[in-house]
């Protein structure tokens, strides 16, 4: 089936060259659409394909019935409801690295422009005015750039200001005295930067704690004459107060590329000569916009292949090596949710995954999230997925733990999943084994050894004889043809178990035959 690809902001087209090859996508650009005509249109697309321009609401998404993967063409999400996303089961993915080099070099080039009054100067000349005494800049040479948020825009901002022999000083809460020394810069608290910086630049994503990082207090605490940049989000930095400051003669200059409302042109802090400003180019590059629209086109393709996706957004990323290693069990370990789910259909309270033997040096949250989706889909079906399967559980009230250990008693690896209900626990454990492929092994306290596919029966029985002929009889009545079967029984005519595997679905009515049987206690029928 074809999957439908909606692109709403303008994308560089050799960056999404890979999604029109793929002839399982239809990809259609509709750019500058108002959010009514969005909301109209959305329900046709499984996927949507932004920049920063499309406002992806929680009203948007409710609408969008169909949507499974929201990719946006750069490194901010801050115009993506995330919540809103992962609740509706919808990934989001991002391209953060495409346009690092880019936003980098912006922020020198605003930096530069700032210090030397290029674009004031420009504007003069054009006016018809040789004005050289107006124009009096900075150097940057020794002097102090601080740096709030050192990822990777932050990093690179702070190699190129070493080039131009500043003294570099930055916070950020994951910045140690190691990196720090690697880099050559000294760091500090957010005040210590504020307060010895010549220039401050800021370098964060657009969160609760760093909206108004800069505000009045912060610009009190500066040097006179400090330069601000901000090349990172608009409302990092209060406006109203920047405004205040530079009137007031604290800030000598500003240069913003981002803007609290985007995009907005009637703004004070524009009138002001000292402030220099573009609109929002940091990323807009040949290079950046083909860089990151080829990172996201590559992502939705993946998703679509049921590929694992590299930079989701609304899902913990995973190194390459990692995922190797966990995406074999991707299977089984939903499957061991499903067979479960069957067994017990009460309310969970606890679920306890515990993964033993090589599996367990590895990230192995993939596994517990498919397990979870496979333990809640027999109540909500197609509603779960890999991105709200563990927010679903939370909000259910069900405790979902993992436990590892490396050793494991006769398999390289083994999965166990227990759930724990107020009438109970139940357990199933499962395996891959070498060149044969997966297996379930225990059921409860029943050894097994079952390939988990096609239509399975689980008949609880005493272990008497007759009891397992009676069975064949009748699925040989009912024209059900068994294909294999296993038993397992804790004594000598104590309590057993069979699991049969049958070529065609099981009937209600012959569910109800055989749990009339002699010496049958409970029969399920478990589809995998
Ligand atoms: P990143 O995730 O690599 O780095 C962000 C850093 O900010 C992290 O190291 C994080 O620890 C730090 N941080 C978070 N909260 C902080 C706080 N309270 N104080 C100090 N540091 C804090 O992101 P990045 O790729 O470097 O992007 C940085 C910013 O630049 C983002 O806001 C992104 O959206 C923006 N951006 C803008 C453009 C543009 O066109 N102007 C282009 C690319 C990126
Ligand atoms: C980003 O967050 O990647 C930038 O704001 C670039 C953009 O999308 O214009």
């Amino acid at each position: 089936m074809v999957s439908k690809v909606l692109i709403s902001d303008p994308l560089s087209e050799e960056g999404i060259y890979p999604l029109r090859q793929n002839e399982e996508l239809e990809v259609v650009i509709d750019v500058n659409n108002s959010p009514e005509d969005l909301a109209n249109k959305i329900i046709d697309y499984d996927a949507l394909i932004v920049r920063s321009q499309t406002q992806v609401t929680r009203a948007l998404i409710e609408r969008a019935k169909n949507l499974k993967i929201i990719g946006r063409a750069g490194v901010g999400v801050d115009n993506i409801d995330l919540d809103a996303a992962t609740e509706h089961g919808i990934i989001v993915v991002n391209a953060p690295d495409g346009n690092t080099n880019s936003a980098a070099e912006h922020t020198i080039a605003m930096l530069m422009a700032l210090a030397r009054k290029i674009p004031q100067a420009f504007r003069s000349i054009q006016n018809g005015q040789w004005d050289r005494k107006s124009f009096i800049g900075v150097e940057l040479k020794n002097k102090t750039l601080g740096i709030i948020g050192l990822g990777r825009i932050g990093v690179e901002v702070a190699h190129r200001a070493k080039g131009q022999r500043m003294n570099v000083i930055a916070y950020d809460p994951f910045l140690t005295e190691e990196k720090a020394k690697k880099l050559g810069i000294d760091f500090g608290s957010v005040e210590d930067v504020l307060r010895v910086a010549d220039f401050i630049t800021v370098h964060t994503p657009l969160l609760k704690e760093t909206r108004h990082l800069l505000d009045d207090k912060a610009f009190q605490l500066m040097k006179e004459n400090v330069r601000i940049i901000n090349c990172a989000r608009g409302g990092i930095i209060d406006e109203e107060a920047l405004y205040n400051a530079i009137v007031a003669g604290k800030v000598a200059g500003a240069a913003l590329d981002v803007f609290e409302m985007e995009p907005f042109l009637d703004h004070k802090l524009l009138s002001l000569p000292q402030v220099i400003a573009t609109p929002h180019l940091g990323a807009s590059t040949v290079e950046a916009q083909e860089s990151v629209a080829v990172d996201v086109s590559k992502d939705v393709i993946s998703f679509f292949k049921g590929e694992a996706v590299v930079n989701p957004v609304n899902l913990p990323s995973m190194s390459k090596e990692a995922l190797a290693k966990v995406a074999p069990f991707f299977d089984l370990a939903e499957k061991l949710g499903v067979f479960l789910s069957r067994l017990q259909n009460i309310p969970m309270l606890e679920i306890n995954i515990h993964y033993a033997g090589e599996l367990a040096n590895y990230d192995v949250r993939p596994l517990t999230r498919n397990t979870v989706k496979g333990l809640l889909k027999r109540n909500l079906g197609t509603h779960v997925n890999d991105v709200n399967a563990k927010l679903l559980a939370d909000q259910f009230g069900i405790k979902v733990n993992e436990h590892k250990t490396t050793t494991s008693k006769g398999f390289l690896n083994l999965m166990t999943v227990e759930i724990i209900t107020d009438k109970g626990n139940r357990r199933i454990a499962g395996t891959l084994l070498n060149g044969l492929g997966p297996r379930i092994v225990k059921v409860d306290d029943y050894v097994v050894d079952v390939i988990p596919t096609g239509h399975l029966l689980f008949i609880k029985h005493r272990d008497q004889p007759g009891a397992i002929g009676r069975v064949g009889t009748l699925l040989a009545e009912e024209q059900v043809n068994i294909a294999t079967m296993q038993v397992g029984r804790d004594a000598a005519g104590g309590d057993a178990v069979m699991m049969i595997t049958v070529d065609n679905h099981v009937e209600p009515k012959e569910v109800e035959r055989l749990k009339k049987l002699s010496d049958i206690y409970d029969v399920k029928v478990i589809a995998l």
